[in-house]
């Protein structure tokens, strides 16, 4: 078990109105009563409150709307608050938009990171005693394997896409300023994420929401490409030990051992929604279309994650199969959620709660 730092612990978690990071945050705020988890998010398209519906009125949480690459706010937002740890999620996380936008990603994923690592060292002031900057990255960082290989921590960088060349220099930065400013820092790599309230832009949600509407599953190329799938709540799980007990400067890769092809994936994803929609087998997988290839698609990612279990007893907890059936099953029966992200309606919550 995660060892807690027990009563007036604050923790800055951002991007806690995404996907991994609502997880993130409703688990810290009902494993951890003693802490004061403050959530940072800028509220863009990918971010929802309703995420949190859950846990927005219990008494360890609050929700702060800001933008981390604005460095004047952050910088105010950490003399205020006098943060003991910040679980860095932030980020623009869609390869597919970052080739459309690379900037919005620099900005992001760049600037952002180092303003909350400026921040950090001017307010922590060299006394680091339980104080800990943890980086939320990706396995896309280390670029793409060939038919065989897994990504270990020793691994070199080769990113491919915009969105993971931001992700590294992230990385890069966090690591030089642990070595430069003696930052105590961890920084954990995961491979693909899917789950409850993932946006559907991503492939797993994106092709369920298609589905449910019998709209075409765009397959990018010949289908081929290979992602390592993990069950968003043992990210989680294994972001709460990496934040409690990882060893300062190090970092741990995080998977599930679950490789598939798209193309695998997708077809048991449409047998999987046959049953569940009481089709006819074989009804979905007619939606199936391939499309264009996306332009410097990776082919093939798959974690070593050994070092994560070995050190820290972490292992995933769920097959694709049980995952994938819990992730259905949570969409259909969360229909609101779907509707109000496919109408925009989402995206008035904060007002609805916030500024009544
Ligand atoms: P997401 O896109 O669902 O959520 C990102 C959140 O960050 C949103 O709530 C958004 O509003 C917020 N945000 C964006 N720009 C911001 C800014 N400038 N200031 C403050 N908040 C901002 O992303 P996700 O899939 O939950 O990913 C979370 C983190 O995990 C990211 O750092 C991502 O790189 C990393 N990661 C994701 C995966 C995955 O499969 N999704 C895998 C490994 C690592
Ligand atoms: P995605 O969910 O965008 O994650 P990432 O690019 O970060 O791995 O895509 C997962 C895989 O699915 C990737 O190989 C691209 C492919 N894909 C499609 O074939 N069609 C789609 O519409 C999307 C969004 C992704």
């Amino acid at each position: 078990m995660p060892i807690s730092h027990g009563q007036n612990h604050t923790v800055l978690i951002t991007g806690g109105a995404g996907f991994i990071g609502s997880h993130v945050v409703r688990k810290m705020v009902m494993a951890y009563p003693g802490y004061l988890i403050v959530n940072l998010d800028k509220l863009t398209y990918a971010g929802n409150l309703e995420n949190l519906k859950d846990v927005e009125n219990y008494p360890n949480y609050r929700f702060i709307k800001g933008d981390i690459a604005d460095g004047y706010f952050i910088n105010d937002l950490f003399s205020n608050w006098n943060f003991d740890g910040v679980i860095h999620l932030a980020a623009e996380s869609h390869v597919d938009r970052s080739i459309e936008e690379p900037l919005e990603f620099v900005k992001t994923n760049v600037l952002g990171t180092v303003n909350l690592l400026n921040a950090s060292i001017q307010n922590w002031k060299k006394n680091y005693e339980r104080k800990r900057f943890y980086h939320i990255s990706t396995d896309e960082v280390y670029g793409s394997l060939g038919d065989t290989g897994f990504f270990s921590e020793k691994t070199s960088y080769k990113p491919n896409s915009p969105y993971s060349a931001s992700k590294a220099s992230s990385d890069h930065f966090v690591r030089s300023y642990g070595e430069t400013y003696g930052l105590p820092y961890v920084i954990s790599n995961c491979s693909n994420n899917y789950g409850p309230y993932q946006f559907p832009e991503k492939l797993i949600p994106l092709f369920i929401n298609n589905i449910i509407q019998n709209k075409p599953l765009p397959v990018y190329g010949n289908g081929k490409n290979t992602r390592d799938w993990l069950f968003v709540e043992d990210h989680a799980n294994a972001i709460d030990l990496v934040y409690h007990k990882g060893i300062n400067k190090e970092s741990y890769n995080i998977g599930g051992f679950n490789e598939r092809q798209n193309i695998d994936l997708v077809k048991l994803l449409c047998s999987l929604m046959d049953k569940r929609l009481f089709r006819n087998e074989g009804e979905s997988e007619k939606l199936i279309t391939f499309v264009k290839d996306r332009p410097g698609h990776d082919l093939r990612y798959a974690i070593d994650a050994t070092k994560i279990n070995k050190k820290l007893g972490w292992k995933s907890s769920v097959t694709l199969e049980e995952g994938l059936e819990m992730t259905i099953d949570w969409y259909l029966a969360n229909d609101d959620w779907l509707n109000h992200v496919n109408s925009g309606e989402y995206q008035d919550y904060y007002k609805m709660r916030y500024k009544q």
